[in-house]
Order: structure tokens, then sequence, then C-alpha cells
């Protein structure tokens, strides 16, 4: 069951549901999705998923992200280790189904998580990191307004070869300044 919690045109974001865990495992386990996610090494069960899916955890955010003309799951996007203090989030994402990459749902679904964080939780400063093989997810977040603040080379291992991560973040004025 989805609900319509922060609303887009394209998608809308849903608290999400332990009924999902299904789908989710079944695109975490496909080796083209978890090799961006750092979930390529990882076995998970539904059982495992269910648990995960099922925890409330007070310093993150998660949400389905939902199609909104279908109203079909697609994928998932979260804020995470939110800092009061510093008023700090890092966040992730991952759009599942293969007919929904690269239409611009996965930058639509950021747009709204970031208004979220930024003008709901009043966080300031939203990071994320990324696989430098990852061209897609770096685009889309360079459209969604992130910048670049540094690169930990060879730091990542996948399929026999080291991989930079790439760091980018955004603030709370440059995204209000460029809505
Ligand atoms: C990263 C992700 C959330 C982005 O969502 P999306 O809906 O696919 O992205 P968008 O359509 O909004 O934007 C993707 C952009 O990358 C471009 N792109 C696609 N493949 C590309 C490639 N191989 N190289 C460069 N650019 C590419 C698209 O053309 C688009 O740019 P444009 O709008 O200027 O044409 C989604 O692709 C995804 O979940 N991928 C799998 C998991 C993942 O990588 N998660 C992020 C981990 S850091």
């Amino acid at each position: 069951m989805h609900f319509k919690k922060i609303v887009g045109e394209k998608v809308y974001l849903s608290p999400r549901s332990v009924d999902d865990a299904e789908k989710y495992v079944a695109w975490l386990n496909t080796f083209d999705i978890a090799k961006f996610l750092d979930q390529n090494t990882k076995v998970i069960t539904v059982e495992g998923e269910k648990e995960y899916l099922a925890k409330n955890d007070s310093n993150s955010y998660n949400f389905a992200i939902v199609d909104a003309k279908t109203d079909e799951l697609i994928g998932s996007i979260g804020l995470m280790d939110v800092d009061y203090v510093h008023r700090t989030a890092e966040l992730g994402i991952f759009i599942g189904d293969d007919d929904h990459l690269s239409h611009g749902y996965g930058s639509e679904a950021i747009k709204l998580l970031l208004d979220f964080g930024f003008n709901q939780l009043n966080l300031n400063n939203i990071m994320l990191k990324a696989i430098s093989f990852n061209k897609r997810a770096l685009r889309a977040y360079e459209k969604c307004g992130f910048k670049l603040f540094g690169t930990w080379p060879k730091s990542h291992y996948v399929e026999g070869k080291y991989y930079d991560l790439v760091y980018m973040y955004i603030t709370k004025d440059d995204f209000n300044n460029n809505k």
C-alpha cells in the first residue's frame, strides 16, 4: 500500500511498505543495480529485507518512489545520518525498474526529497556519494544542483578493479535559489 506523502508530477514519495520486500530483494540481487549501490557482495533475503523495512530509525527518512500515473513502485530514496545539530544528511536513491531509468523519475524524486529535507526538516547541507563509473547518477545529481567536493581515489572495488568514490553536496540556499 502506498500513500502520497510528498507529491510531484511523475512520482510521489510514500512511506515504505513491508509488502514491497520481494520487489526490493529482486532488484537488490540484480548485479546491474546492486553494483551501483555497494550491494553486489551482499546476499539480501526477503526475511532480512522485511526486518529492515519494518525498522524505524529516527535519523533516517526513507520513502518508496511510486509512479504517479500507475501507482507502481519504481524504487526507493532516503535521507540517512540526519544530524540535527549540524543540519546535515546523506541522500541515497535507486530506481529498480528498468523502464523508468533515464526518464527523469530519479531527478524529480531527488528534488522532492531535497525540498522536504531543506524546507520541512530545516536541514542546511545534504551530501551523497557515487562510484565514479556511475555516469548516469552523476549526471542526475548535477542536474539537481549537487556540486563535487572531493573524490576518494581507488577506494571502491567492483569486478576486479578499483574505482574512485565521488562526493557531492548541495546547500539549502543553493537549492532554494535555483528552484
Ligand atoms: C541514479 C538514478 C537514481 C538517476 O535517476 P534517473 O531517473 O535514471 O535519472 P534522470 O533521468 O533524472 O537523469 C539521468 C541523466 O543521465 C543521463 N545518462 C544516462 N545514461 C548516461 C551515461 N551512461 N552517461 C552519461 N549520462 C547518462 C540521462 O540522459 C539523463 O541526463 P539528461 O536529462 O541530461 O538527458 C537512477 O539512474 C538509478 O537508480 N540507477 C541505478 C541505481 C543507482 O545508480 N543509484 C545511485 C547510486 S549513487
